[in-house]
């Protein structure tokens, strides 16, 4: 598919191809320019109120919003997808009070970690409230809630004034958006509007815990690391499935974490080891396939970059070593680039998995299909 450029000069414009049957607006988030984005978030309620999709960016990824309360919509989302039903969506909300109306109890340790990191890149499991609907929360009892800092976010939700049912906003399948672009990449024709508020913080979904019963158990890894959770609520459980390769007879308690998840076409290469030994075998495993005719790249860091460059191979950025974070905000728009150039293959070193490096190998392993080469 072909993006449609954005209009510097317009921020609402109608950004269907001729052969889709939705029309997508997308509309850009202008800070200087409050009254125009008023209109945007007014225009976006009044779409969620009919039972509309509209996506909007939050600090970790682009969301994919519906009114959480109305069945109907929140089907659309899966339809939009491609996501399969039992899986079930964040509600997200954007004052504490709300999180009432969603969860049927909430323990201490649950109120300490929202003390803690709400709003934030945090989302907490709660045994639901029976007005959530079962599509909601894919046939489960329990229901993930999340109250995002993103600003543009917090404003969508409250002019919609109900929970907002949100996965990514990409198709099944693909690495989730940190870029309105990516949005309009998967989803054009698909949804009712776009909201683009710019790259997103993060770029790694939000951590995930559920704090059902008088434990923390962390399902999904995220910014909110494990030494920050455990510093606020002692020890935590960690889901086994998200150390290790997922064993197919072995269910995630997030059910999203069973399907292969954040995959570029690209085949993707990890590549682990001591530093010096890892970047010569990089090169020679991107020279071999390159003489194989392949369509190859490598993947690196601002520190790493100086070894590659006298190869002529394609090298792609990622991020500072000395700053793991910008590692993470740009892992899924890297992986997107790889498809985007048609790269067969490309490789990348694995990095340690401490601290937000946790979920960066998470996310990277899957997007790898865990083929993951170590060297001596
Ligand atoms: O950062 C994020 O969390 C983004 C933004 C938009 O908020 N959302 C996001 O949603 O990543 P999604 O649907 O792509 O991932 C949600 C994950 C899935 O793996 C799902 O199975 C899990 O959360 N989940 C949702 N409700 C759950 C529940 N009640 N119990 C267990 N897992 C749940
Ligand atoms: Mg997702």
């Amino acid at each position: 598919m072909i993006p449609v450029p954005v209009a510097a000069e317009r921020n609402i414009k109608n950004a269907a191809e001729r052969t889709n049957k939705m029309e997508t607006l997308f509309c850009v988030i202008d800070e200087n320019d409050p009254r125009k984005s008023a209109k945007i978030f007014e225009k976006a309620a009044e779409i969620i109120k009919k039972g509309g999709l509209v996506a909007f960016p939050t600090e970790t990824v682009y969301g994919l919003g519906a009114n959480a309360l109305d069945k109907t919509a929140v089907k659309k989302i899966y339809e939009a997808k491609g996501r399969p039903s039992d899986n079930p969506l964040i509600v997200h909300i954007s004052s504490l009070p709300e999180l009432k109306g969603a969860a049927a109890e909430i323990s201490p340790k649950a109120e300490k970690l929202i003390d803690a990191f709400w709003p934030g890149p945090l989302t907490i499991i709660f045994k639901k409230k029976d007005i959530i609907p079962a599509e909601t929360s894919g046939g489960l009892d329990t229901v993930a809630v999340r109250f995002p800092e993103n600003v543009a976010a917090r404003r969508f939700i409250r002019a919609c004034g109900l929970p907002i049912a949100a996965p990514s906003a990409n198709t099944s399948g693909k690495p989730s958006p940190t870029s309105a672009q990516h949005v309009l990449n998967d989803l054009n024709g698909k949804i009712d509007m776009i909201i683009d508020g710019g790259n997103t913080k993060f770029g790694l979904e939000s951590t995930i815990v559920s704090a059902v019963g008088d434990e923390i158990t962390l399902l999904r890894p995220g910014s909110v690391t494990v030494d920050m959770l455990c510093e606020i609520v002692g020890e935590i459980k960690i889901d086994k499935t998200i150390l290790t390769k997922p064993d197919e007879n072995l269910r995630p308690l997030a059910p999203g974490m069973k399907y292969k998840h954040y995959s570029p076409l690209c085949n993707i290469t990890i590549v682990k080891g001591e530093r010096e030994t890892v970047l010569k075998n990089m090169a020679e495993l991107a020279e071999k396939a390159k003489a194989n005719g392949e369509k190859t790249g490598i993947i690196a860091t601002a520190e790493d970059r100086a070894f590659f460059e006298n190869t002529d191979i394609t090298l792609l950025d990622l991020g500072y070593e000395s700053s793991p974070e910008t590692i993470g905000a740009g892992l899924f728009k890297v992986l997107r680039t790889c498809d985007d150039m048609h790269l067969s293959s490309a490789f990348i070193k694995a990095f340690p998995e401490r601290g937000v490096g946790l979920a960066i190998m998470n996310r990277l392993k899957k997007a790898a299909g865990y083929n993951i080469i170590e060297v001596r």
